[in-house]
């Protein structure tokens, strides 16, 4: 069976070596005429994921609790027509630049570029019709034990502004121990600007819960990028002695209504924290949030340097997945990228791309279970008897 006919089959049992894992894929409604359809990746335990190829988006992550019990982590609508009408950018692919451009100007090898002011008065996530709102096309396969979906659209020269024919493939594969893995890669035909993410909303007590405050953080940054009040970087500082200190893990709700410039200007945290010990494309740790009453682990690793901690300060009482409410602060974002308007910013890392350069991230998201621990502790004690 060729990797074309793969996706056009409704089930796809495969049998990789020990493991076994599924890709269904099924119609899910139309997007200016043209059919979209939505892809589930199942591993071996059931646990599962699925994207649709309007905007490479993820629209759901089921995964057990410490109970054993399925539940959806991540937000999101049961049709496209929803994701078109009004979506906050869940579980997108945002680009061609993620976050913001102060004023909607850069200037590149000299040349000064206009792109969409869409977040009055910057532009963010890439303009009007950013690749959060195309049509990607889909391919199926597997990656060993794995299975995955790899996402590729070419962005035609000048496309929301910015400059060069851009091709670009995405891949998730979602591995047999529940972690998301995805790949961008990218190549241009003129010097370009890019800045690509995955802008999950994740609620670990399972989608349409209330709040996120209860979930503990920490982030691997002993840096961050203070805002202005339109939320763009004014440079670098520390986090010690800050309500953006997450060295150590600590509940996001402790300090977020503190009084403080910073979380004012970003009505909460909607922040660039700089990894530690990022270098040139090295996989590190960025993050990891725990939530008590489901037990659930999420663990971000990225290549990139830095990520954005944003806790849905814009989400405000919007109908989801199963007509559920979702709230103010009722889930949070960890969007792996290179720093906010670094196209302006000379002292932060470069979003320049080339021709003859690739593009290459990756960032995963894994979903691990604290009772893991406890068991494999457990399981070691008793070994050490034996
Ligand atoms: C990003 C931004 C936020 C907000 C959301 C979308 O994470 O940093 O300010 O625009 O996207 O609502």
């Amino acid at each position: 069976m060729n990797k074309q006919t793969l996706t056009l089959c409704a089930f796809l049992p495969f049998a990789a070596s020990a493991a076994k894992f599924s890709v269904t894929s099924k119609p899910f409604g139309k997007v200016d005429g043209k059919p979209v359809a939505l892809y589930t990746l199942t591993n071996e335990s059931g646990a599962k994921v699925s994207i649709t190829n309007y905007g490479g988006t993820v629209t759901s992550i089921i995964v057990p609790d410490k109970d054993g019990k399925m539940g959806d982590v991540v937000l999101g609508f049961d049709t496209v027509a929803e994701y078109v009408e009004k979506s906050p950018y869940f579980g997108c692919i945002t680009g061609r630049y993620a976050n913001r451009i102060a004023k909607g100007k850069f200037t590149l090898d000299g040349k000064e570029y206009s792109v969409a002011t869409n977040n009055d008065p910057n532009h963010l996530h890439g303009g009007l019709k950013g690749f959060d709102k195309q049509i990607w096309k889909a391919r199926v396969g597997n990656m060993g034990d794995n299975p995955n979906l790899t996402l590729t659209y070419t962005s035609p020269d000048g496309e929301e502004g910015y400059p060069g024919t851009l091709n670009n493939s995405v891949t998730y594969t979602w591995t047999q121990d529940n972690a998301l893995r995805i790949r961008y890669k990218s190549t241009t035909d003129k010097p370009t600007i890019l800045n690509l993410t995955n802008h999950s909303y994740f609620n670990l007590a399972g989608e349409g819960s209330e709040t996120n405050l209860q979930h503990r953080i920490k982030i691997n940054a002993e840096h961050y990028n203070p805002i202005d009040a339109t939320s763009i970087p004014t440079g670098i500082a520390p986090v010690e002695g800050t309500p953006f200190d997450f060295r150590k893990s600590t509940q996001i709700g402790k300090r977020i209504d503190e009084e403080n410039e910073q979380l004012k200007n970003g009505i909460g945290y909607d922040h660039n924290f700089i990894l530690k010990e990022a270098d040139d494309g090295k996989m590190v740790t960025a993050a990891v949030v725990t939530e008590p009453t489901s037990g659930r682990i999420l663990t971000v690793r990225t290549t990139e340097p830095g990520i954005q901690f944003y806790t849905g300060n814009f989400l405000d009482d919007l109908k989801g997945k199963g007509g559920k409410n979702y709230a103010h602060r009722s889930a949070f974002c960890l969007e792996s990228q290179t720093f906010p308007d670094s196209p302006n910013q000379k002292e932060f890392p470069s979003p320049v791309l080339r021709p003859g350069e690739t593009y290459s991230q990756i960032t995963i998201y894994h979903l691990g279970l604290k009772k893991n621990l406890k068991k494999k502790k457990a399981q070691t004690q008793t070994e050490r008897k034996k």
